[in-house]
């Protein structure tokens, strides 16, 4: 065995190299993209709440919120309107469609001009969001902010697992997931701000602050050198190793190195990384794909992101508190990344998910029957303060389990589970399947909450009882596993193995095929501990 390469407690191989500077550097630039999608995602709920905004765009909305106040009616329709919610979903619809131009681009231009082109349309979105004067201009607005995060969250959180070492990749991966909470919670805070202005015009400020991150990733990714998987991929051999050696810190990078031209001559068979991904062979790794973002999208948790303030108003809480209560929500968000930033590559993904998942259903639990108990099915009442904040205490609780759960995995394990030749084409399924339900979730939120009161949360509650049974029983433990090796991970799964020919396992040099009955070097036996 060459250099230090050693075999890890997983079956995979451990690579020399250390934590560089200039990697988590790198990484930490990477990360910014997380900033444009998060700061959207806090800054539409807040915006959405403000009377000026409403008056100017959506009077029917406004109208109905008014005459809700005069006379006491049912809380749980006040804010069901369609127009509205295309505002907060548009966005999401053209992510969606912009995901898959971002795959061609993050496989034929490199990681970094995907991030670069999320970046300035995202900036000009911004500007037309704050100088809009109709609708029209509004939601135009608003779908170049969708092109831009969605080539963002195509390319992010691939060059991030690319980048950094195996055995620190869930930490430097939940980088995105990192920003993705510090903008919702930068947006929190600007709405509360802005909200304040006296002149109606607080609105505009929110929507045109956007521009703020938008920069920094577009400027960021111009300084970002690009991963030595896409660099092999793209014929730029030399290069690739050279920045091998400084990503890694080390000379001694021959066998990664090798790995990595191995994982890239697989790739050059493949012709259409579309039809590929189809294969039987990749069939664990599609079904992740779709069911993943599917699943953290089902946990609810956009229902509080999204209409957070909307919610809280809906409790009878003043438009201030409001917005100070998803400041709250902000910050919890924030702060419980960082568990799952310390825990995700020792304790596993496995860990996480299922602790997280238990914990948001217990929440749901309560905050439903607090709501149910309170409103009933009437949606008329009033609720003292100190039944408020205890419900507000369950959303926080519910909010944590779900920041270092399904927030930070949903794009950590899509990101780092496919094999490079169709990488591209699977982290676009990932991007496109996660809009389209954050898409569903916004625009049914509103009309669900009018008809099925606080059921809704139970609803959301069995589909998180549905997702910790998928986890338990098909995802294996991807922590430490190098990202080119991964096939010996879904080769050693009791389910999965089924799908993965003998022939199908090509790992680089050293790695031999773990066959079934554990004859390579790396038996089906030594990566049970995968599982
Ligand atoms: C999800 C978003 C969500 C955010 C909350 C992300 O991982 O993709 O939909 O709003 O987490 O922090």
């Amino acid at each position: 065995m060459a250099g230090g390469v050693v075999v890890n407690a997983g079956g995979g191989k451990d690579y020399p190299g250390k934590l560089t500077m200039f990697v988590l550097f790198a990484c930490i630039v990477a990360a910014t993209g997380g900033l444009i999608f998060g700061y959207d995602i806090g800054i539409s709920g807040g915006v959405t709440s403000m009377n000026p905004f409403l008056m100017k765009f959506f009077p029917s909305v406004y109208h109905k919120e008014q005459e809700a106040e005069r006379n006491q009616s049912n809380q749980y329709c006040k804010f069901d309107s369609q127009l509205l919610t295309m505002f907060t979903s548009s966005l999401y619809l053209a992510a969606l469609v912009a995901s898959f131009c971002a795959a061609t681009v993050t496989r034929v231009a490199g990681r970094k001009w995907s991030m670069f082109g999320g970046g300035v349309t995202f900036l000009v979105g911004a500007a037309l969001n704050g100088a809009a004067k109709d609708v029209v201009m509004l939601i135009l607005g608003r779908v170049l902010l969708g092109i831009g995060v969605g080539f963002a969250n195509q390319s992010v959180p691939v060059y991030l697992s690319e980048m950094a070492p195996a055995r620190l990749r869930g930490m430097l991966n939940i980088g995105f997931q990192l920003m993705i909470t510090i903008g919702i919670l930068c947006a929190n805070l600007i709405n509360y701000g802005t909200a304040k202005i006296k002149g109606g015009w607080g609105w505009r400020v929110s929507l045109a602050l956007a521009a703020v991150p938008a920069a920094i990733i577009a400027v960021g990714a111009l300084f970002l050198p690009d991963t030595p998987n896409s660099l092999i991929a793209r014929g730029y051999t030399d290069d690739a190793k050279r920045m091998l050696k400084r990503v890694r810190g080390t000379e001694d990078v021959e066998e990664e190195y090798n790995d990595l031209v191995a994982a890239s001559e697989e790739s050059k068979l493949v012709a259409h990384p579309w039809s590929n991904i189809l294969q039987p062979r990749y069939r664990p790794q599609l079904v992740m794909a779709i069911a993943i973002p599917m699943f953290q999208q089902l946990t609810g948790i956009n229902v509080i992101m999204f209409y957070a303030p909307v919610l809280f108003k809906t409790l009878g809480f003043a438009d201030d508190a409001s917005l100070m209560s998803a400041v709250i929500t902000g910050l919890v968000n924030v702060f419980a990344t960082f568990v799952s930033i310390v825990t995700v590559d020792r304790l596993g993904r496995r860990k996480l998910f299922l602790q997280g998942g238990t914990q948001m259903l217990a929440c749901q639990i309560v905050v439903g029957s607090l709501i149910g108990a309170k409103f009933g099915f009437t949606g008329v009442a009033e609720i003292p303060k100190a039944y408020a904040a205890i419900v507000v205490l369950f959303i926080c609780a519910y909010v944590a389990g779900f920041a270092w759960s399904w927030g930070p995995l949903g794009w950590l394990v899509p990101s780092e589970i496919f094999p490079l030749e169709i990488r591209s084409a699977g982290q676009s399924i990932n991007v496109s399947v996660n809009m389209l339900c954050t898409f569903i979730i916004a625009q049914a939120f509103l009309p669900m909450l009018c008809r099925f009161k606080f059921i809704l949360f139970f609803f959301f509650g069995a589909w998180v009882v549905v997702m910790t049974i998928f986890v338990a029983l098909f995802l294996p433990e991807t922590k430490n596993a190098p990202i080119e090796e991964m096939v010996l991970v879904w080769k050693a799964h009791w389910y999965w193995s089924r799908f993965i020919r003998d022939e199908d396992v090509h790992v680089g040099a050293d790695l031999e095929m773990p066959s079934a009955n554990g004859n390579g070097k790396v038996g089906a036996g030594k990566l049970g501990g995968m599982q």
